[in-house]
């Protein structure tokens, strides 16, 4: 894994960003895998104005998400399709044909994970799968102890899920309790993977992500067993991370990350967005 520490959340929102936005236009039909939650409301953002100041252009990008609730129609301010069309999909120019999120409506789950499972690899899999991580170590929600083979299926959220989230729903009672989400596996099956973490609370969790054991408990580990993975944090973030200095030194020094280095200048119409 390769781990960039940025400044602050804005620059690691940023950052990770810029990174699809450049694979967007090395390969205009790329397949994306998708996360919701506040960490990403950022990135969707910087995305949109992207795509508007810099016509990024998304037409022949196809969408798969990691995540659904079961239960929840599109149109519930609670479910993640509606996340997605806010945040992302109704402020780009892709084609609504072209973004998939698992129907949690589905009257038969196991049908409907197995039905994604096959779109993705009719797609020919996912190019790069964007990943936010939750305070338990979930990514999509692979709740502690999803096998690390796992495929998409209908998932029982843990109470730290349902402790993290039920904020959005006003209390954990009116919180949905089960999900369906891309597995472990699927995830490691994509060609690059880009995590995004930022802010105190995820410091704990990101290091036994990056630096711990590869265990089921936390499923965020799983992706040190991909071969291209990129994880980006902010300071608070990585704080607790023991290799702080030859990561800097990464992102400091080697080329790749050279187009990266430059601060970018503050725009007006995305601080007025925020
Ligand atoms: C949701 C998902 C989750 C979130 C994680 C972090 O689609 O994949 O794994 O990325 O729960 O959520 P936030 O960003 O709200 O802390």
């Amino acid at each position: 894994m390769e781990v960039i520490i940025q400044p602050d959340a804005k620059s690691a929102t940023r950052l990770v960003a810029r990174l699809i936005a450049k694979e967007l236009r090395l390969k205009p039909s790329l397949t994306l895998g998708l996360a919701t939650g506040r960490t990403m409301e950022g990135v969707y953002a910087e995305l949109a104005v992207i795509h508007r100041e810099e016509k990024l252009d998304f037409s022949l990008c196809r969408t798969f998400n990691l995540d659904e609730y079961v239960g929840l129609a599109s149109d519930n301010p609670g479910s993640y399709r509606h996340f997605m069309n806010k945040h992302l999909f109704s402020r780009i120019n892709i084609d609504p044909r072209n973004t998939h999120v698992p129907d949690g409506l589905s009257k038969n789950l196991a049908a409907e994970c197995e039905a994604y499972e096959a779109l993705i690899r009719e797609c020919g899999g996912i190019d790069l799968q964007l990943l936010g991580i939750g305070i338990a170590g979930h990514i999509g929600f692979n709740e502690p102890l999803s096998a690390l083979r796992s495929r998409t299926r209908e998932k029982a959220l843990s109470p730290a899920t349902i402790r993290q989230n039920a904020g959005l729903f006003g209390s954990a009672e009116r919180m949905p309790k089960r999900g369906i989400t891309m597995g472990v596996g699927t995830i490691l099956d994509s060609r690059s993977c880009l995590l995004l973490a930022t802010g105190s609370a995820k410091a704990e969790i990101v290091a036994k992500a990056v630096e711990g054991p590869v265990t089921a408990m936390v499923s965020a580990s799983a992706l040190q067993l991909h071969a291209r993975c990129r994880a980006v944090v902010d300071e608070e973030a990585g704080r607790l991370l023991q290799g702080q200095e030859y990561y800097r030194w990464i992102f400091g020094n080697e080329p790749e990350w050279a187009e990266f280095r430059q601060a970018e200048p503050a725009r007006a119409s995305l601080q007025a967005t925020d």
